[in-house]
């Protein structure tokens, strides 16, 4: 569905011209939802742009065959709003944009977000790239305009706004700021409203203020909290934001029970500013969200009644959902794609007969389903498929070292690709961890490397009990080398306030963050990277990789684990429980003896008590009565 209204703006000149305007847009707003409109904005050469306000939804899901009886589904829900954004008043009138994240972005200045949950490792060397990469834990990319309050007040706001909306510890990304930085080259706006993208990797991106012609630079702010544990209590609120929500269209397959019983999961929200016009400047941006969903099934027990060599998976019941498919009255689109990986000898086949099918996709348009005619997909593929050569870029992180008092970073960078390659490589390390510097090597096939050798080094020394110590590098590997990266560090002994109240396993470490630029032209079409990094513009409505231009593919390593010296909590307790125990056995012992009468209850020689106690007392009592 597309609600379409109209608005006239026009600065300045004449106040009958805006009342005019006004009248016309009550007018059509009661008339309700006319479908053509032009209206304007001007600019400070007064000249004028026609746009329309409109908000959309689509619907979207992928699914792929991995190797050995895996599956990935990615679901991916966006909403789409074009209107004025210069006007304050914008933000006071939601449709589909869900309000809480508009406002959001209003009042904290958010030019792009995302926000990513994760439980479980991706393993790119088995299953390629994702749609999504991200780390254990939760990570939270933010670009803001500055605005008055000053960055970190947004910062904290932004936060803590999270936390509340997605029931999760966002705001110790504010209060304890370990795992908070702004790394410089990493990340890059994904959007393309009038954020700079035509400038070099190495600078700031900033936006021009069309109506006071200066431009801003934008901050970045990145924080990522390992320990994060990510649950059902996440997923509500994020499925609260979808218009048809789990009631009908994609969403249906939402099951919290199904969803979490998998090797991955990871659950994003992405808002950015997108230029869907056709001028070139982006005078008017889109705001987008995106919010997606990947999760990666074991589905290797169901196997194929037919053919004992293949998988045979009815969507319906993976997700434990007895109604069909069809499309949430609200989308615009609304389909299903199963990516065919026509190079592979998968063997997949897919019932019914797919709407339409190119060499990529067999695609299900379920607009053309109804809730009396619903769609039950199923698919069936073999078992123990080949991917097709080897993953180009893949990356491990390990702790060297033993004892609680040393240890060190060691990262490995493959390319495993003939062709040589420019990567980033980034790692955020908290201040309990003290680096020392002079220790950094880094050697790509057993060449040592120096500063000059580096196309960017910049590395940034942590504040005690505030930020972290950074480490970026950016340098090009060869085709079929190896990086090395270590680095040695002495930890910290902790006050003991400032272990968490948690039984003691140890404390996160965040993953590192590599990203690879992959040229394109160096690609084989129809390979396993180009199905991972550049067949996943299954329809327009997703990440638009500027063709024939260098992606960027984002590759992270595993989350580690740091034992630090730790005070012995249980020492305490254990003296307590201990001198407890003396006590109450000397004390109760003594007293019972000190205290307690011996006494026959029985009258005569018929009961007579045969303690040792008590025969010691009748023997001091005959001595004393002379008998
Ligand atoms: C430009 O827009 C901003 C809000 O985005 C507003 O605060 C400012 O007053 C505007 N400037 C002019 C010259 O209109
Ligand atoms: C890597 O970047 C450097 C400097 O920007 C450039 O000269 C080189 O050609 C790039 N290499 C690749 C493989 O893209």
């Amino acid at each position: 569905m597309m609600i379409t209204t109209t608005r006239e703006t026009r600065k300045g000149k004449s106040k009958l011209a805006i009342s005019i305007a006004t009248l016309i847009t009550c007018l059509l707003l009661l008339s309700s939802f006319t479908q053509t409109t032009s209206a304007t904005i001007s600019t400070e050469d007064d000249d004028y742009i026609t746009f329309t306000e409109t908000q959309s939804f689509n619907e979207e899901m992928i699914i792929k065959p991995l190797p050995k009886g895996k599956s990935m589904m990615h679901f991916q829900f966006s909403t789409e709003w074009n209107s004025n954004f210069f006007d304050q008043s914008t933000f006071q009138h939601y449709d589909l944009f869900p309000r809480s994240i508009g406002d959001l972005i209003n009042r904290v200045g958010i030019e792009e977000m995302t926000l990513v949950f994760t439980k479980g490792r991706w393993s790119y060397s088995e299953w390629g790239y994702p749609i999504r990469a991200s780390p254990v834990g939760v990570e939270l990319t933010a670009w803001l305009r500055p605005l008055e309050k000053g960055i970190d007040s947004q910062w904290r706001e932004l936060t803590h706004s999270l936390s509340g909306l997605f029931c999760a510890s966002m705001q110790f990304l504010y209060q304890v700021p370990h795992h908070t930085s702004s790394p410089s080259r990493s990340f890059r706006p994904e959007g393309t409203s009038n954020i700079y993208h035509t400038m070099e990797r190495d600078t700031v991106p900033a936006i021009e203020l069309r109506n006071q012609s200066s431009v801003i630079p934008l901050e970045l702010r990145y924080g990522i909290l390992p320990r994060e544990s990510v649950c059902t209590e996440n997923l509500t609120p994020w499925v609260k934001l979808l218009p048809c929500r789990e009631q009908s269209g994609i969403g249906q397959l939402l099951n919290p029970l199904k969803l979490y019983d998998v090797h991955y999961h990871s659950m994003s929200i992405t808002v950015r500013k997108i230029c869907k016009s056709s001028n070139n400047d982006c005078l008017i941006p889109t705001l987008e969200i995106i919010q997606s969903l990947t999760v990666v099934n074991d589905v290797s027990n169901s196997i194929d009644n037919i053919d004992k060599n293949k998988v045979k998976v009815a969507l319906e019941n993976l997700f434990e959902k007895s109604t069909g498919l069809y499309s949430c009255p609200l989308a615009t689109s609304s389909k299903i794609y199963v990516q065919n990986q026509e190079n592979l000898n998968t063997q997949l086949t897919v019932t019914p007969t797919p709407t339409t099918k190119n060499t990529r996709f067999s695609i299900y348009d379920l607009k053309q389903y109804s809730i009396q005619n619903p769609l039950f997909l199923t698919l069936s593929w073999l078992k123990n498929f080949a991917r097709s050569g080897p993953t180009p870029i893949v990356a491990h992180s390990h702790l060297t070292g033993y004892g609680q008092e040393r240890g060190g970073i060691a990262t490995q960078i493959v390319n495993q690709d003939q062709h040589p390659m420019n990567i980033t490589y980034y790692h955020a390390i908290p201040w309990y961890l003290r680096l020392y510097f002079h220790t950094l090597r880094f050697s790509i096939q057993d060449k040592e490397y120096s500063d000059k050798d580096f196309i960017f080094k910049y590395i940034s020394p942590a504040e005690t009990r505030s930020s972290p110590s950074t480490i970026e590098l950016s340098f090009e590997i060869p085709g079929n080398s190896v990086a090395s990266i270590s680095i040695d560090f002495d930890k910290v002994f902790l006050h003991y306030t400032e272990h968490p109240p948690d039984a003691n396993r140890g404390f996160d470490l965040g993953s590192g963050v590599i990203t690879a630029y992959i040229d394109p032209n160096n690609i084989v079409p129809g390979s396993s990277l180009s199905q991972d990094t550049f067949d996943i513009e299954w329809s327009e409505n997703t990440y638009p990789h500027q063709k024939h231009q260098v992606t960027p593919v984002r590759i992270y390593t595993e989350g580690l684990l740091i034992t630090l010296p730790t005070p012995d909590f249980s020492m305490l307790y254990n003296v307590i429980t201990l001198t407890g125990t003396v006590f109450a056995l000397f004390f109760g012992s003594m007293i019972n003896i000190l205290i307690r009468r011996f006494k026959n209850t029985f009258t005569g020689d018929d009961f007579v008590s045969d303690r040792p106690i008590a025969k010691i007392y009748r023997r001091i009592m005959k001595f004393i009565d002379g008998k």
